[in-house]
């Protein structure tokens, strides 16, 4: 079959070699795609928010399955676009996209339905937000409640802080419309746990847990990223953890969406904090998450085409979904400067050292060619580097060896993916 993968990013490349390694994939093309996906897709120079390019192609190419995973196409509707067409795709319709797209749409669910999250107010007011800090208890978080590329949230020590966190958000617009409805939240301790599920309406499969790194800087310092490197699974997501979300938080969210006629199908990304109290859901997202992609997607035994076409057509409950019994670290590269500013246009160096070696992969975020043919940095996050191993501890070493295999000016990665395996030792 043809098959169309809409993204470019390191969770995109993630997403390409698992449909690669599906025999009944024929022919695989990417819009846009970057450096790494040439090598395994066609790319083709269409935006992801194109949906009428996108759809023009999909006709045109009699592609089978088109996939989307990404926030903004999903929240706008790149499911519906399709679908009005007759083309088949696999993601989330916009109806259920929200879940991701309104963080106050989904708090104001999980209240509805009981699912444990921190307490929390939204306001679209900043004179009320403000007023309602005077009283209330610090640390507090603040979060805008639209797309904010996982960088909206504040944890503000201070009222003071708070305050200056309001005035970001709600007056100065940091991050446009997003920041004109905000969510306050109770700030909540404990390990965090990162759990996919595909989903097709009214069933759920997980896939491995897994733990992403979210500060820029060693020891969880400095500021919000998109994601420095992730390990799968979690230690820390025992059955006892695992049993209280299937009872707690998977199928409730599910029914609670059908309940409000909006089924969710697709990939719903539970991001979990382990509190003293028990499981909370931090944050919904309506896609595979990046890089945990870049160490779920490597480990996962099942044919990804038959589960893509179970979400579809409603029959996820016929497929087993299996896990290698094994373990992922990704670290990713990233330019010098990043989450704030860098430069782009670096030669890469060094990548032929994944050809041929079982276990081991580069996956590619920020990369693009050059006018000469060089592989070059085209982005803040630029290259997950991911190795697998019996163990978590050895798929750790396996990774922090193979980030010497590639090179380029200004490269900048944490140094501390997966410490917190030691404490599980
Ligand atoms: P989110 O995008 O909602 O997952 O938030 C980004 C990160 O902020 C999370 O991964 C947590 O590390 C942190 N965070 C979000 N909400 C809270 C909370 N209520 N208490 C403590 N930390 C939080
Ligand atoms: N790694 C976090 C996310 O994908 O939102």
């Amino acid at each position: 079959m043809k098959v169309l993968l809409v993204g470019g990013g390191g969770r995109e490349h993630a997403i390409a070699e698992a449909l690669r390694r599906s025999p009944q994939v024929d022919q695989l093309y990417c819009a846009p795609g970057n450096a790494g996906i040439a090598k395994i897709a066609r790319c083709v120079p269409i935006g992801t928010m194109d949906f009428d390019a996108l759809t023009a192609f999909a006709e045109g190419e009699n592609i089978d399955l088109t996939v989307c995973s990404m926030d903004d196409p999903l929240c706008a509707g790149i499911v519906d676009a399709f679908e009005a067409k007759g083309l088949r795709i696999f993601g989330t319709p916009a109806n259920a996209a929200i879940i991701e797209g309104s963080k106050a749409f989904s708090k104001d669910l999980m209240k509805k339905y009981g699912i444990p999250t921190a307490a929390y107010e939204v306001f679209d007011d900043a004179d009320k937000a403000l007023a309602y800090l005077e009283s209330a208890k610090m640390p507090i978080v603040l979060k805008a409640s639209g797309l904010a590329l996982g960088k909206g949230v504040l944890i503000c020590q201070t009222l003071e802080e708070a305050k200056a966190g309001v005035a970001e958000l709600m007056t100065d617009r940091k991050f446009g419309d997003a920041g004109s409805k905000i969510v306050i939240e109770e700030f909540m301790t404990g390990r965090e746990v990162s759990v996919l599920a595909f989903a097709d309406g009214s069933h759920y499969k997980l896939m491995s847990s897994s733990q992403d790194h979210k500060r820029a800087g060693d020891g969880d310092t400095g500021l919000n990223t998109g994601g420095m490197g992730t390990f799968s699974p979690s230690p820390f997501y025992t059955d006892e953890v695992d049993a209280y979300c299937r009872e707690h938080i998977y199928q409730k969210t599910l029914d609670a969406m059908a309940a409000e006629g909006r089924p969710f199908r697709g990939v719903l990304y539970f991001g979990l904090m382990l509190t003293a109290d028990g499981p909370r859901v931090l944050e919904y997202n309506t896609r595979f998450g990046d890089p945990e992609t870049q160490v779920v997607l490597p480990r996962m035994k099942s044919d990804i085409i038959d589960v893509f076409q179970a979400c579809i057509d409603g029959s996820l409950d016929k497929i087993d979904l299996q896990f290698e019994d094994n373990a992922a670290v990704c670290v990713v590269i990233a330019s010098g400067g990043y989450p704030g500013s860098y430069e782009k246009g670096k030669v890469i160096t060094g990548l032929d050292n994944f050809d041929g070696k079982e276990g081991y992969y580069c996956f590619h975020a920020g990369t693009k060619f050059n006018e000469a043919g060089e592989t070059v940095t085209s982005g803040g996050r630029v290259l997950g580097v991911t190795a697998l191993g019996k163990t978590l501890l050895e798929a750790r070493a396996n990774a922090y060896k193979a980030v010497e295999w590639v090179h380029f000016d200004g490269e900048y990665m944490r140094h501390d993916i997966g410490k917190a395996i030691d404490a599980a030792q």
